[in-house]
């Protein structure tokens, strides 16, 4: 039995920890919503008493790290107990989990379900060393399907005839597989941010990584005139945001003193810039043989990369990104990362390769590397 720290995690609003024998109350109160039992209409207790014993067993469970492994939810602001979440077993499945979550009715629509399931989801993948996690949805459920899309998760099939599907109308089946909860993990809360909403469904945008043990910068040589030069920037701040501003506008903002950037040049003006950034250390691979202990690995990568108008078309961009590509190789790092891109066929003449999709709505599709 191993010792249950309490709280678990947190998230902005919210406070996850082991159930307490005095939650039962609230517990029993809650599943009785309507909503949420509308949706979970096998999870109600018939009175106090068994929402005490559920209350034991969830204990039992979660300090012993086994399935269903079940939390309570409580609002930060108030310490009142809001929801529950939980992963469980899937059947023949061993390294996947099906993961619940429940708020009271008092607390919904304001997006804290979409808080805790991304958040829950990172918690388990880190804890039980997991491929996938997988989230089934009653059909209907339109607002728990919007948390799952936003969670990470796409859309893998429609299950009819399920045994706890208790009207009948068949269940929607998301997926999260490590990749897509790597790309939550890179840039939390990403699907709250207003530009990220206007993305289209038509036009989703891509993620890419290249994994640097395999790199080699000879996949890219581009003769090029000698005023062409590359490195890193150290020139005034002002003429750099003149360069971005003439790509992007609205790439401006992200450029500061300390923004470390490198560039192509043409007789030393900026042709060509990006950033190159730290996306931290993450599991991205955990396919070995123990699953618990899977290998950390650095990412970064470049970004808002552009090049000049005037200066396109001559492989100076590209040259750039191999350049930068293979700095990163050199300075320790195991994966390189591209972000919310369209240019996806031009990354791939290094060999990145796409990793997820995505729009305003959510995750549209990941794809094993
Ligand atoms: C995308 C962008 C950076 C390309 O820069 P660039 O310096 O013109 O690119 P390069 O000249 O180095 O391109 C090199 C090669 O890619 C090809 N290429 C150029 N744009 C391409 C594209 N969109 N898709 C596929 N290939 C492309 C070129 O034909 C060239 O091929 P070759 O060397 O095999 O003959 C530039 O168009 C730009 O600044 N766009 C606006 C900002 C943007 O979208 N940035 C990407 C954000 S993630």
């Amino acid at each position: 039995m191993t010792p249950v720290s309490d709280p678990l995690f947190e998230t902005p609003h919210l406070i996850v920890r082991p159930f307490r024998p005095a939650d039962a109350q609230r517990l029993y109160e809650y599943h009785l919503d309507e909503n949420v039992k509308h949706w979970f209409p096998n999870e109600s207790y018939e009175d106090l008493a068994e929402a005490e014993d559920a209350i034991g067993f969830f204990l039992d469970c979660v300090s012993h790290d086994r399935l269903p492994y079940v939390l309570a939810v409580e609002f930060k602001e108030t310490g009142e107990l809001i929801g529950d979440t939980g992963v469980s077993e899937v059947e023949g499945h061993p390294d996947e989990v099906e993961i619940g979550y429940v708020i009271s009715d008092a607390y919904t629509g304001k997006g804290y379900a979409t808080e805790l399931a991304s958040a829950m989801n990172a918690f388990v993948f880190a804890k039980f060393g997991l491929q996938r996690v997988c989230g089934r949805v009653l059909h209907g459920n339109d607002a728990s399907v919007r948390v799952l899309e936003k969670s990470g998760f796409s859309f893998l099939q429609e299950e009819m005839g399920a045994e706890d599907d208790p009207y009948g109308n068949g269940m929607l089946v998301y997926v999260c597989d490590r990749l897509g909860n790597l790309f939550l993990e890179m840039h939390p809360g990403f699907f709250r941010r207003d530009y990220v909403k206007r993305v289209s469904e038509e036009e989703p945008a891509s993620e890419m990584l290249l994994d640097l043990r395999e790199f080699d910068p000879a996949v890219y040589e581009k003769s090029l005139p000698d005023n062409v030069s590359f490195g890193f920037y150290d020139g005034p701040l002002d003429a750099l945001i003149k360069a971005v501003d003439v790509v992007m506008p609205h790439w401006v903002p992200f450029f500061s003193e300390d923004s470390r950037v490198y560039c192509g040049f043409v007789d030393g003006e900026i042709a060509s810039f990006c950033m190159i950034e730290d996306f931290g250390e993450h599991v991205v691979d955990a396919s070995g043989s123990d699953p618990h202990a899977a290998p950390l690995s650095r990412i970064g990568g470049p970004g808002c990369v552009g090049t000049v108008p005037a200066y396109r078309d001559r492989g100076i961009g590209l040259t750039m990104i191999r350049n930068v590509t293979q700095l990163l190789r050199e300075e320790g790092y195991d994966f390189s990362h591209i972000h919310y891109t369209y240019e996806t066929a031009w990354y791939g003449k290094l060999g990145y390769r796409t990793f997820l999709t995505w729009s305003g709505r959510g995750v549209r599709e990941v794809q094993a590397l």
